[in-house]
């Protein structure tokens, strides 16, 4: 009998005891190629040898001190290495323990930004539908996906929703992609315009569509256009690449794709690479100046920010993925998965769109191709695809409720930058197996 309070009681976990690269293993050692990296964190495997050495070189001279009260060199230095690496975007790096805290400080932020500027009736934040930003209540309230939100509803600060980008149910027939950019840039105006202009304060997005949407890119010149409309309210945007930024999508920050830059962006997940629990917002010198020009003080902090050891396994984590090159190799892998994923599932009866950038892949799942009709949500085809996958030795993350929160199924996968050809055939196959065996019994049922 446990005493831990499981994530889902009802389940049995095996027990994760060692890593070994792209691998996990368990306390029977069962291997599992991790093909998701959890939830898009372990960008760099399991035994990566410099960034544990580096968390121990930390530990032994100083593990943590209350940054109320000191500052310590590797946040010191790990701020540099994000603020130059952003090209002027950012003057500034807030460090938190992970992405929802990420996001609660960059709500803070840009609440507090208004309330400096004499703007305090700024309030609202608008954000996209089947989105997610992370589950503590601020993050939660953001988020657009129903079936996360509903029971705490009455807890949840007020935000709006508009559509997300995403092609492949979005576009309608006939139309262009910057078409369809523009209509979804002019539905974030009129939103903006329905809560009268100057009492929004922050568009959020996911600079690439994570976990509720399945690895979904934004079509080109939505975010600049998304941009130009934010400017001309006095709205900041603020992207949240908690999932698909530093480096998965094949450049430092996603938004670097997309010719524009937020005022703030949060990151998290493979800043750490799981080695160490840390986030971080970034924020433009202009939301710093304002602050520390009025106030001077940002009303906000936590017992564990800036932490020593997190921010010295977050600083090998930059070092391995550019002086060690691992960044450079996510675009020439990322291509070599994708022309292997159309190659295996690109005519799959049950696959109905393969999407991503980088290392970042979902596969959306459909009873029936040509309508896009998804599975009977009751079949519960993504939690089928989870198990059948574990029973195979493969970590994927699958996920349902793509189209509203309910109706959808996806795979999303986020292999680690350091995979290697034949671990990339064996992720197709053992998916490839685990999905045919899945639809099959939801097609006969
Ligand atoms: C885009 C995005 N934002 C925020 C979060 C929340 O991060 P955390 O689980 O570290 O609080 C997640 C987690 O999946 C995420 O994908």
């Amino acid at each position: 009998m446990t005493h831990v309070f499981h994530r889902d009681p009802r389940n049995r976990y095996p027990v994760a005891v060692r890593g070994d690269g792209a691998y996990l293993v368990d306390a029977d050692g069962k291997r599992y190629l991790d093909a998701s990296g959890g939830a898009a964190v372990s960008c760099l495997g399991h035994s990566d040898r410099a960034v544990i050495e580096a968390i121990q070189r930390q530990l032994d001279v100083l593990p943590y001190a209350h940054t109320s009260f000191f500052s310590n060199e590797p946040m010191e230095r790990l701020a540099d290495v994000l603020v130059e690496r952003s090209a002027g975007a950012f003057g500034k790096v807030y460090f938190v323990s992970g992405g929802s805290e990420a996001i609660e400080a960059a709500l803070k932020l840009a609440r507090q930004y208004f309330v400096e500027r004499g703007e305090a009736q700024r309030r609202y934040v608008i954000a996209r539908t089947q989105s997610y930003h992370g589950n503590t209540l601020g993050a939660l309230a953001v988020g657009g996906n129903p079936a996360r939100r509903r029971q705490f509803e009455p807890l949840l600060i007020e935000a709006t929703h508009v559509s997300p980008c995403y092609a492949y149910r979005g576009l309608q027939p006939g139309e262009s992609e910057a078409a369809y950019g523009e209509r979804l840039a002019q539905e974030l105006e009129r939103e903006i315009r329905r809560l009268d202009g100057d009492k929004v304060m922050a568009f959020v997005a996911e600079t690439v569509s994570g976990a509720t949407l399945g690895a979904v890119p934004p079509v080109p010149g939505y975010f600049r256009r998304v941009r130009e409309v934010c400017d001309r309210y006095g709205v900041l945007l603020i992207l949240d690449e908690v999932m698909c930024g530093m480096g998965r999508c094949g450049s430092l920050f996603a938004y670097e794709r997309e010719s524009i830059v937020p005022d703030l962006v949060t990151v998290a997940k493979g800043l750490g690479a799981g080695y160490q629990p840390i986030g971080a917002v970034l924020a433009s010198q202009k939301i710093f100046d304002t602050i520390v020009g009025g106030s001077g003080f940002f009303q906000h902090g936590h017992t564990y920010l800036g932490h020593a050891a997190a921010c010295a396994g977050a600083l090998a984590v930059q070092q391995r993925l550019h002086e060690g090159g691992l960044l450079a190799r996510v675009a020439s892998l990322g291509a070599l998965l994708e022309k292997k994923l159309r190659a295996a599932f690109g005519g799959h009866p049950h696959v109905g769109d393969i999407r991503g950038r980088g290392l970042f892949w979902g596969i959306e799942l459909v009873a029936e191709r040509d309508s896009k009709r998804p599975f009977d949500p009751k079949l519960r085809v993504h939690a089928k695809l989870k198990k059948e996958a574990l029973k195979a030795g493969l970590l994927c993350y699958p996920m349902g409720g793509t189209l509203d929160g309910v109706r959808g199924d996806h795979v999303l996968l986020a292999p680690p930058f350091i995979l290697e050809e034949g671990q990339m055939d064996e992720l197709v196959a053992k998916l490839g197996a685990a999905l045919d065996t899945v639809v099959q019994t939801a097609v006969a049922a």
